[in-house]
């Protein structure tokens, strides 16, 4: 999609000979070598200093190109790869600057991306759904209701309040309280999965939660279109991811909290770092027995459920936070990585050991993700950083 602005600037380019009318040789210049599925800009419109300037970069002055040829090789300041989609097709530059910045993007889980041993020491810097990035690109969002980012962060100051202190329901989740009809939906299309989800909804099953399955795996249709209005007929939704890493949070909360229910979260993650207190139940701390449990108190006590709804009186979750997307004014993390490229501000390291970090907890006493989850789901060792 062009837009009207991206016109003016076009046309204007077009009909002079020196495309210095709309690069300096200022503009930080950024090759996409491998795209994400396909988009050279992962879905940054075009990539154009133009765009950065619309979505409220303080940096505007980059360009994100997936055009090898538009530019010699040398004078980009920064390759992105996105190593979800690594493969010896896309083959490596043949030129490489001491001061070009190869950047590791995935929002894949680490268990999901292997990384080849040729590429240990061949990033710079990283953007991915890790909290402790050069970049940090999140699957999910939440802010204060004055517009601060409020998680996912190390160590959020959520607001406590009183259990019993007054407060009103947004009109749209009394209703959609008032119009639930099932317990629980799981939304789901890949069947056999490294966290065993599928055991732990068999489990629950077995112990008395209807669970509605959605998908590939299930018996019952929808499109993404009608997802949300779905699930807001569902006391609960399953957000199980499908591997346990560290800071993996994709979507699935951001479409369980969005449909006005509560989601029940099997997640890698320290929730802490993501969610308000009391606004979910965790899957992986409690285990099957007690989140079936907590299920059922939640649906026979009306006051109970509607408290899981509190934090709508502090936080809000924005509009479009899927595939990476629906960021507000300035943050995007393209935004970031502009500024950065200005400012000559990341921390760099020359043998910086790609694998290593990804394969490791961010206090490095164990595994970013947890291999394979124990059927019992109860072991002591079952909590993240399982060796
Ligand atoms: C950038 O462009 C300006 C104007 O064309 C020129 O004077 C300057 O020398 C250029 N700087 C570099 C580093 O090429
Ligand atoms: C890539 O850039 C070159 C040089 O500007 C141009 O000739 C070519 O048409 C571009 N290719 C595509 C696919 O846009
Ligand atoms: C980026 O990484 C490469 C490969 O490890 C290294 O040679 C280069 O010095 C690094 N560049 C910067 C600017 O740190
Ligand atoms: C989760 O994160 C919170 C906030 O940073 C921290 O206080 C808590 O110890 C963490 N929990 C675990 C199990 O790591
Ligand atoms: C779900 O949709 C597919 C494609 O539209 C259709 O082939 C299939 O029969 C449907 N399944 C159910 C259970 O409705």
């Amino acid at each position: 999609m062009l837009n009207f602005s991206y016109w003016i600037l076009y046309i204007a380019c077009a009909s002079f000979v020196d495309p210095s009318y709309c690069l300096s040789n200022k503009t930080k210049l950024i090759l996409t070598w491998i795209p994400f599925y396909g988009d050279t800009t992962f879905l940054f419109g075009d990539g154009s200093p133009e765009h950065f300037r619309s979505a409220g970069c303080p940096y505007f002055d980059c360009k994100i190109t997936g055009n090898k040829s538009e530019f010699p090789l040398e004078t980009f300041d920064a390759l992105l790869f996105h190593a979800a989609e690594s493969h010896p097709r896309f083959g490596t530059p043949n030129i490489r600057l001491p001061n070009q910045l190869y950047v590791f993007v995935c929002f894949e889980s680490s268990q999901n991306t292997l990384i080849a041993e040729s590429k240990r020491h061949f990033y710079n810097v990283t953007m991915t759904y890790r909290l402790d990035s050069d970049i940090a690109w999140t699957n999910f969002r939440m802010y204060t209701k004055t517009g601060t980012l409020m998680a996912p962060k190390f160590n959020p100051k959520w607001k406590l309040r009183e259990p019993e202190s007054e407060f009103l329901l947004p009109e749209s989740i009394s209703v959609a309280i008032e119009t639930k009809k099932y317990m629980a939906a799981w939304f789901v299309s890949h069947c056999n999965t490294v966290s065993r989800r599928e055991y732990f909804v068999k489990k629950l099953i077995a112990l008395g939660i209807d669970v509605h399955v959605y998908g590939r795996c299930g018996n019952l249709n929808c499109s993404r279109a009608d997802g949300l209005e779905i699930a807001s007929q569902y006391y609960f939704y399953l957000a199980f991811e499908n591997s346990l890493c560290e800071d993996y949070l994709t979507e699935k909360t951001w479409r369980a909290l969005k449909s006005g229910t509560v989601p029940v979260v099997l997640s890698g993650a320290n929730l802490t770092r993501f969610l308000p207190p009391n606004s979910y139940i965790d899957a992986r701390k409690l285990g099957p027995e007690r989140v079936a449990e907590e299920m059922k108190r939640l649906i026979s006590d009306r006051a109970l459920y509607e408290n899981k709804f509190r934090w709508h009186q502090d936080y809000e979750t924005p509009e479009g936070q899927s595939e990476g997307q629906g960021w507000k004014m300035g943050e995007h993390p393209f935004c970031k990585l502009c500024e950065a490229l200005h400012t000559d501000s990341f921390k760099k390291s020359k043998a910086f050991d790609v694998i290593k970090w990804w394969e490791s907890s961010q206090s490095g006493d164990g595994k970013s993700c947890i291999l394979k989850a124990p059927l019992d789901w109860f072991s002591n060792n079952f909590r993240y950083g399982w060796k």
